[in-house]
């Protein structure tokens, strides 16, 4: 067996280098691969995701106690993941200092006493570190400043909500595929799992244990989906007519295109521009029962792909600084650049205006993200009304039984921080 905090380390050190979590979990699990890693796998993604989402403490403690730079990157991310494992106090302290000491034998045998000496100082000082560190924003909270302070800036009262939203666990939210089982029905399989859960809406609910996908009763036979609840209203906002031609603009993984197709019978188009995850779309719907026209294409100026009908309904969920989601993509807070907000931004802007002629007169757009800052939100919608003056926004009722701000979702417990502007064509 391969020693967790030592892989785990691995993955931080090329997700500081600028890789995404994914990829970083990719190379170094396929670098392992000999070593009955399937067991530890689980426990490495856990133990890494904490300690992205405890980054900014453990960068500040690291400073405070080590005077000169780290050379080797490698021990200084193992020291970044035993430092997490301490802030938790689940497990015994010495026994997570013994595990790093022999992770940094590993590295270099010589950095151990040093890793030794740095964690069993921090145990000392702890006290002291942490009155120090909650006098530091970028510490305190654990995200960059720019992003601390946007938040700041936009949410005057519910901005160190949000932080801290962004750094829990996320919910295990299901959607029910009600042409395939009754809400009912699947709440008594899952008792019959001893799952315990709580249902949010008429098909959606949470389940209280985290499980990996395979061990959600019901997955493989198309019973349910894993989608959050504020990815879920959609489908409710776009205001959906039975027999209506909807295409949704940027597909994959087509949960919000599954979750269209379950609630009405309509004609769905879903345009993907990457092949790979537009047969994402292609297995949901396979798994799902489901029909749609997926079309590998891309939404732009030409529109090469259309054939010239126009659609009654478009969903525009476009792709965003995912701000919104943080604490199921934890890498975002740490890989994300302010400069990235505008380009975002500017692409929004575009394929909005690609989107506008697709759409008959009198039909809708839903626009969405799932990101908190208005430069992709309200910013490119009002943008875009006083240029296309046949754009009206449509109050969007169903958003009232939700916490928003200007359409805005309020990242909470139960759901992400999403963004939704419903517009009508005139
Ligand atoms: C936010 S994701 C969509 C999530 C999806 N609606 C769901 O609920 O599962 C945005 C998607 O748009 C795709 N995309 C980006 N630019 C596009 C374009 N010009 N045309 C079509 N798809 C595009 C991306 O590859 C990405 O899969």
């Amino acid at each position: 067996m391969q020693n967790s905090q030592l892989l785990s380390a691995k993955v931080l050190e090329s997700l500081l280098d600028g890789a995404n979590l994914d990829k970083s979990f990719e190379v170094v699990f396929r670098e392992n691969k000999n070593n009955k890693l399937e067991i530890q796998e689980a426990q490495i993604k856990a133990l890494t995701y904490g300690s992205v989402r405890f980054l900014g403490k453990s960068r500040f403690i690291i400073n405070y106690l080590v005077k000169n730079k780290i050379e080797n990157r490698t021990v200084e991310c193992l020291i970044h993941i035993a430092l997490y494992q301490l802030s938790q106090e689940k497990f015994n302290d010495f026994t997570i200092v013994n595990q790093a000491v022999d992770a940094a034998k590993k590295i270099d045998f010589r950095k151990s006493k040093f890793v030794n000496a740095i964690l069993r100082n921090y145990l000392r000082s702890k006290d002291d570190v942490y009155e120090l560190l909650n006098k530091e924003q970028a510490a305190k909270y654990s995200y960059q400043n720019w992003w601390i302070n946007k938040v700041k800036d936009e949410f005057k009262s519910d901005w160190e909500a949000i932080l801290e939203i962004g750094n829990q666990h996320p919910p295990l939210t299901l959607r029910v595929n009600k042409r395939r089982i009754t809400m009912q029905k699947y709440c008594e399989i899952l008792i019959e799992h001893g799952l315990e859960h709580k249902e949010i809406s008429n098909t959606g609910l949470i389940i209280n244990k985290p499980l990996s996908i395979n061990d959600i009763p019901g997955f493989m036979e198309g019973y349910i989906s894993v989608q959050d609840f504020g990815a879920q209203i959609a489908t409710e906002l776009l205001d959906i007519k039975k027999g209506q031609k909807i295409l949704d603009a940027c597909a994959a993984p087509g949960g919000k295109t599954c979750n269209i197709l379950e609630s009405e019978d309509v004609d769905v188009t879903a345009l993907e521009i990457n092949k790979e995850r537009a047969d994402k779309i292609s297995d949901n719907l396979n798994r799902l029962g489901l029909n749609a026209n997926v079309i590998h294409g891309s939404l732009s100026n030409d529109n090469l792909w259309w054939k010239g009908e126009q659609f009654d309904r478009i969903l525009l969920d476009v792709p965003c600084s995912a701000s919104g989601i943080v604490r199921r993509h934890v890498d975002i807070k740490w890989l994300r650049q302010m400069g990235d907000l505008k380009k975002f931004s500017e692409m929004q802007y575009h394929l909005l205006k690609s989107a506008w002629p697709l759409i008959k007169s009198g039909g809708k757009l839903l626009y969405v993200t799932c990101s908190i800052f208005s430069n992709e939100n309200r910013d490119v919608i009002e943008r875009f009304k006083k240029e296309f003056r046949d754009a009206k926004e449509i109050d969007l009722i169903y958003l009232n039984t939700i916490k928003h701000i200007k359409n805005q979702l309020v990242p909470s417990e139960n759901h992400d921080g999403l963004f939704y502007v419903l517009l009508q064509k005139n």
